[in-house]
């Protein structure tokens, strides 16, 4: 028998929680490209400048792709390579069916495309249907009210004129990075719509027009043989007609302010019902593509919803698909380096019962508009979080840089781009900015990390460079992320991962997360740390079907070296160190990653036999309610619309009260 165990670095603990059990696929099927493989997101600004003007680019990608080769990555999402004038970075897009001259041609598309079906690789296109550029020739022919464009885009009638005689915009809604969502076009006379900046004017639904080109521009990339969608900003596709305004968010940051997004709940401007038709009516077009040939075509979908149950929709009904998988931020809005193993269990354990029968879960912990996975849970995790969502059933995605464990960079305001931090002003950009995340691919410890020779790159490259890249992580004589991640990359093929049971829990009053995948009594352990102090786990007896010796696979860079890998162990007194070498812990402070404090108490507050129930929501509690532990929940960070759901109870969990009763499972 192969007996495998991943062991990793620590965090924290409380109480008990529930077992979540799956049993072994009985009827095992080859999966398809994007269930099982890795699925690696290119920021392409920042991933290989081949032609020194210090942003990345498509020749850039093309003489990287070995590195994904020997990673046994399958599959790259490209963010938006579109002709774009850059307000956004390219999420502003001025031809839907060019690439943007600073990272090449149509040609270079195409060669990429070609090198990467040579090796195997799945290219994902980043489509964004919600709105064009201003500069888009669609939005000058509809500011002239021209033919069928006249109502391509959201214009409104101003509310009324203020004293001085200025339009008042329709209703209060504010855009994703800050201020109005609405701009007056003096030609027009009318305001417009932005969901983001002014520069990205929002495209109309309503009119069907609108999906008509957005579906003949996805043909086009279909034709040019890309492989899948990720899908940007579907919440935002349809607003509420009414136009009326929007009220305070109840759980709002205690820094939000009220030009900031998450000051405000958006229930007329975000996952409104038709949303969900919209997204299969692109899902139709992918299919007939799949069914054409036989070579499924994938589509994800961004969406920072309030709720798993909403979001779960999004997946469509079996008779009327919609994405393959709505990307899974649970990871990145409700926890980091201070989550117990609870939040874990929570999370995980969530995913699993609520998803739709017959869909696939997915998992990621990192993207462009989030702060790097070692900043939030501490560079210590870094091996643990790409343990536990790279071996969870499910697919799977990582964020560039991942691999080598990158941190995000500290950005002057000088050089702030992102919009996002721009428009938040030179005290509040930290809280905003997404330029720490998207800084250059560090390939070697050469200058500016291998990325670029120019003397100036966009954004600064990360002064750790000349420790933290590929080419030191390859070579390393001993451990390095980037092995941890290939040996992960490699569990992942084998029958254990891809049929596998399921058994996750935390163990040791929560000082561990782990769970188990067996297939015909082979399989794996993982045992992730959330604990100060070391301890010793008796997996045989915690979990079921762990034989009694087993062998070390892969263990977090800088553990215990009497549990090296290779070596055997007795599994039923496994000790994992404490999740932290350094008692420092670095992580930042909690305004970093827009983590508000939402209180969720009860109590029942008896005297004489009198009982006096009491409960407590929000931001501002009363003490028994701050000094009983019930808080402390991630508002979600960058766009979460409306503020995340909390529901923790008492105990400073995630996830309804209910949804952790043992007996409601029964697997226990
Ligand atoms: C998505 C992208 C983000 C972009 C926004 C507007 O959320 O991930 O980077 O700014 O949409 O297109």
């Amino acid at each position: 028998m192969k007996r495998l165990l991943a062991f990793c670095l620590l965090a924290i603990s409380y109480r008990l929680s529930a077992t979540i059990k799956l049993p072994q696929n009985p009827d095992p099927q080859p999966l398809t490209w994007w269930q099982s493989d890795i699925i690696y997101q290119i920021y392409p600004r920042s991933h290989q400048d081949s032609n020194g003007d210090g942003v990345g680019d498509l020749k850039g990608i093309e003489s990287r792709l070995d590195h994904f080769v020997e990673l046994g990555i399958g599959s790259v999402w490209i963010s938006p390579i579109y002709q774009s004038p850059m307000k956004d970075f390219g999420y502003d897009i001025s031809n839907f069916t060019d690439i943007e001259p600073t990272f090449g041609t149509l040609d270079d598309f195409k060669s990429l495309s070609n090198a990467m079906k040579e090796r195997g690789l799945k290219l994902i296109m980043d489509f964004v249907p919600n709105h064009s550029s201003d500069l888009h020739p669609w939005f000058n022919k509809s500011v002239h009210s021209e033919g069928k464009y006249k109502d391509f885009y959201v214009w409104l009638d101003p509310k009324g004129y203020d004293e001085e005689g200025n339009p008042i915009p329709p209703a209060n809604w504010i855009n994703h990075f800050s201020g109005s969502a609405f701009e007056w076009n003096d030609i027009r006379q009318q305001f417009y719509l932005h969901q983001f900046v002014k520069e990205q004017p929002d495209l109309n639904y309503e009119n069907p027009e609108v999906m008509k080109e957005m579906l003949a521009a996805m043909k086009f990339w279909l034709d040019a043989g890309v492989d899948g969608f990720r899908m940007d900003a579907v919440q935002t596709l349809f607003e509420d007609q009414r136009y009326l305004d929007e009220p305070v968010n109840p759980d709002r940051p205690p820094t939000s302010i009220p030009t900031d997004h998450n000051y405000w709940k958006h229930i007329y401007t975000i996952n409104q019902p038709r949303v969900i038709d919209a997204l299969a009516e692109f899902r139709k077009l992918i299919d007939i593509y799949s069914l054409a040939d036989g070579i499924e075509r994938c589509m994800m979908t961004e969406a920072y919803l309030d709720t798993l149950e909403e979001l779960l929709k999004y997946y469509g009904t079996k008779e009327n698909p919609a994405a393959h998988f709505p990307f899974n931020f649970d990871l990145i809005r409700y926890a980091n380096g201070n989550s117990s193993a609870a939040a874990f269990a929570d999370i995980v354990d969530e995913w699993y019962l609520k998803k739709p029968e017959g869909s696939t879960v997915n998992w990621l912990v990192g993207n462009h508009d989030n702060f790097r996975v070692g900043t939030r849970y501490g560079e210590d995790a870094i091996d643990k979080m790409n343990m536990l969502i790279m071996l969870l059933p499910g697919s799977v995605v990582t964020y560039y840089g991942e691999e080598i464990g990158m941190v995000d960079n500290v950005i002057s305001w000088e050089d702030t781009v992102d919009p996002a931090g721009c428009n938040a002003g030179p005290d509040r950009y930290v809280l905003f900015s997404r330029d720490p995340e998207r800084c250059p691919m560090q390939w070697s410890d050469e200058d500016n990390a291998g990325f670029s020779t120019a003397n100036k790159t966009w954004l600064p490259v990360h002064p750790n460079h000349k420790e933290v890249n590929v080419e030191v992580q390859k070579n390393a004589t001993g451990e390095s992320h980037l092995k941890v991640y290939k040996q992960l990359s490699d569990l992942r093929k084998t029958e254990a991962w891809k049929y596998g049971s399921l058994e996750a829990k935390s163990t040791n009053d929560e000082a561990i997360y782990g769970y188990s995948r067996i297939f015909n009594n082979q399989g794996f352990l993982f045992l992730g740390s959330f604990s100060n102090q070391a301890v010793t786990v008796n997996a045989t007896q915690e979990f079921e079907g762990i034989p009694a010796t087993a062998t070390v696979y892969t263990t977090s860079v800088g553990f215990e070296p009497e549990t090296a890998i290779g070596s055997s162990i007795s599994t039923s007194s496994i000790v994992i160190g404490a999740k932290h070498k350094n008692p420092i812990v670095k992580i930042l402070p909690a305004t970093r990653f827009r983590r508000q404090t939402t209180y969720n108490c009860r109590r029942n507050e008896c005297t004489n036999g009198v009982c006096n129930p009491q409960t407590y929501e929000g931001p501002d509690p009363p003490d028994w309610c701050k000094n009983s532990g019930g808080g402390e929940f991630d508002s979600g960070r960058f766009f979460g619309g409306g503020g995340g759901t909390f529901g923790g109870d008492s105990s400073g969990r995630f996830g309804q009260g209910s949804f952790r009763d043992d007996d409601l499972f029964g697997w226990k």
